[in-house]
C-alpha cells in the first residue's frame, strides 16, 4: 500500500514495551515484504503470532494444465463455473503462469470453519456479484459490486457474504501488486494526472481483537499446496498496528477514465501494475470527440504479452456475442481486433458503458481443465467475414 495507515492502539516507540492492563506484554510482529526492504507494517498481537499447535496435513491444488503452449484465441463464459459452499473449494484456476493464477469463484457461504493465507501471492479480489465484508487480522473491509480487494501476501483473512450469490474474479499474483509508477512521483503519492487517488483507496478501519486461546485453524497456501495448520491462539488478536503493509479496496466504480480526440491505448485504463503482469479497468466514459474518431479501437498485435480481458457489465462495442462474466483471451503471438461490423458501428457513437477488467501478462498463459470446461473453441474464428464462415 503507497501510505501510512495506523488502527488500534501502538506504543509511542517501536521496538519498545508495550503492556496490556493488567502489566504483562503485548507482542510485536513486524509484518514485512521483499526481506526487509519492501512495505511493512508493525503489529502488537495479544499472544505471540507462533504458537503452532498442530500441522494436520496438506493437500495439492496446483491447478491442472490443459493446454501448455496455446496460440488460440478463446472465450470462456465465467458464470458457468459451479457454484460450491466453500470459498476455496470454489476457486477455479482457469489461466495459469509462474507469475499469476487468474481465478473464477461463486462461493455460496461465508469462510466459518478457518482461516485462510496465502503465503506465496498477493491477492486481487474482484467482486463481480455479492456484498459482505473481509475480515483480517490487520482489519475488516466492506465490499460490494464492483470493489477490488487488494489483499497482501500474508495475510490472515475470511470471506463473509450477506447472500449466496457471488461471483469473483482472482487474481493471486507472484509478484508484489502496487499502484502504477507512472502515476506516482518520488514520494509514492499519487499524481495528478493518475485516474484515482489515495482519497479513492478504502483502508481497513475496524480491527477484531481476540484474546482466545484454543484450535484455530489457518489454512495457508505455499507452492501449489493447502496446509491445515492449527494455532493455539485466535489469529485475530492484534490490537493495533501501524505501517504501509495492509489490505485495501478500490471501486472500480471510483476508476476517472482518461479520454482524448482519437482513440487512447489500453495503457490509460491501468489501475495496477506488477513486474510481471499489469490490471486495466475499462469504465464507462465518452468517446473520442475528433469529427472523424473511430472509437472501436484498431487491432493490435499483443507481440508479447497475453491479455485476457473479464467482461463486468454494459455492452461490449468491439466484441460482437460477449455478455457478463465471459473472457477472452487473446494470445500473445498474434492481431486481435474488433470483430466484424464493430467499427463501423462506433462511428458518431459518444460514449460507452462497458465495464471490463483486464490483465495483460508479460509471460505466456497455460490453459487449465476447468478453463476447458467453459471454453467456446470456435472464438478464434470469430473476426471472418460471414461468406469464410463454414
Ligand atoms: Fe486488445
Amino acid at each position: 500500500m503507497p501510505f501510512y495507515h495506523k488502527l488500534g492502539k501502538i506504543p509511542h516507540k517501536r521496538h519498545t514495551v508495550f503492556r496490556k492492563p493488567d502489566g504483562s506484554l503485548y507482542y510485536e510482529q513486524l509484518f514485512g515484504t521483499i526481506g526487509f526492504d519492501g512495505m511493512s507494517s508493525n503489529l502488537y498481537h495479544e499472544h505471540r503470532p507462533t504458537q503452532v499447535k498442530e500441522i494436520k496435513g496438506s493437500y495439492d491444488v496446483t491447478p491442472k494444465v490443459a493446454v501448455e503452449n496455446n496460440l488460440k484465441s478463446y472465450r470462456f463464459r465465467g458464470f458457468q463455473v459451479t457454484p460450491h459452499p466453500d470459498y476455496l473449494e470454489s476457486r477455479k484456476t482457469v489461466l495459469t503462469n509462474s507469475d499469476c493464477d487468474i481465478i473464477l469463484a461463486s462461493p455460496q457461504q461465508s469462510t466459518d470453519d478457518y482461516f485462510y493465507k496465502n503465503a506465496d501471492s498477493d491477492e486481487l479480489i474482484f467482486i463481480h456479484k455479492g456484498t459482505g465484508k473481509l475480515r483480517t487480522h490487520l482489519g475488516n473491509l466492506d465490499f460490494k459490486y464492483g470493489d477490488y480487494l487488494l489483499i497482501p501476501r500474508g495475510t490472515i483473512y475470511k470471506l463473509d457474504f450477506d447472500e449466496e450469490d457471488n461471483r469473483l474474479f482472482i487474481v493471486e499474483s507472484r509478484r508484489p501488486i502496487y499502484t502504477p509508477k507512472k502515476y506516482r512521483n518520488w514520494f509514492g503519492q499519487l499524481l495528478e494526472h493518475s485516474p484515482f487517488c489515495e482519497r479513492d483507496l478504502r483502508q481497513p478501519n475496524e480491527l477484531e481483537t481476540n484474546d482466545e486461546r484454543g484450535d484455530f485453524l489457518i489454512k495457508i497456501k505455499k507452492q501449489g499446496k493447502i496446509f491445515d495448520m492449527v494455532y493455539a491462539t485466535h489469529p485475530f488478536d492484534v490490537v493495533g498496528y501501524d505501517g504501509y503493509n495492509y489490505p485495501y479496496a478500490f471501486s472500480i466504480h471510483d476508476f476517472e477514465p482518461i479520454t482524448g480526440r482519437i482513440h487512447q491505448p489500453p495503457p490509460v485504463h491501468q489501475t495496477f501494475e506488477t513486474d510481471a503482469f499489469v490490471v486495466c479497468s475499462f469504465c464507462p466514459r465518452k468517446y473520442d470527440y475528433h469529427p472523424d474518431a473511430i472509437p472501436a479501437p484498431y487491432s493490435h498485435s499483443n507481440i508479447d504479452s497475453d491479455e485476457v480481458l473479464y467482461y463486468v457489465d454494459g455492452d461490449f462495442m468491439s466484441r460482437n456475442d460477449i455478455e457478463a462474466g465471459h473472457i477472452s483471451l487473446h494470445p500473445a503471438g498474434i492481431p486481435h481486433g474488433p470483430h466484424p461490423g464493430a467499427v463501423e458501428r462506433s462511428i458518431g457513437q459518444v460514449e460507452t458503458e462497458e465495464l471490463a477488467v483486464m490483465v495483460d501478462t508479460f509471460k505466456p498463459l497455460m490453459l487449465t481443465e476447468d478453463a476447458m470446461e467453459i471454453a467456446d473453441e470456435s472464438y478464434h474464428k470469430s473476426w471472418l467475414e460471414e461468406e469464410d464462415r463454414e
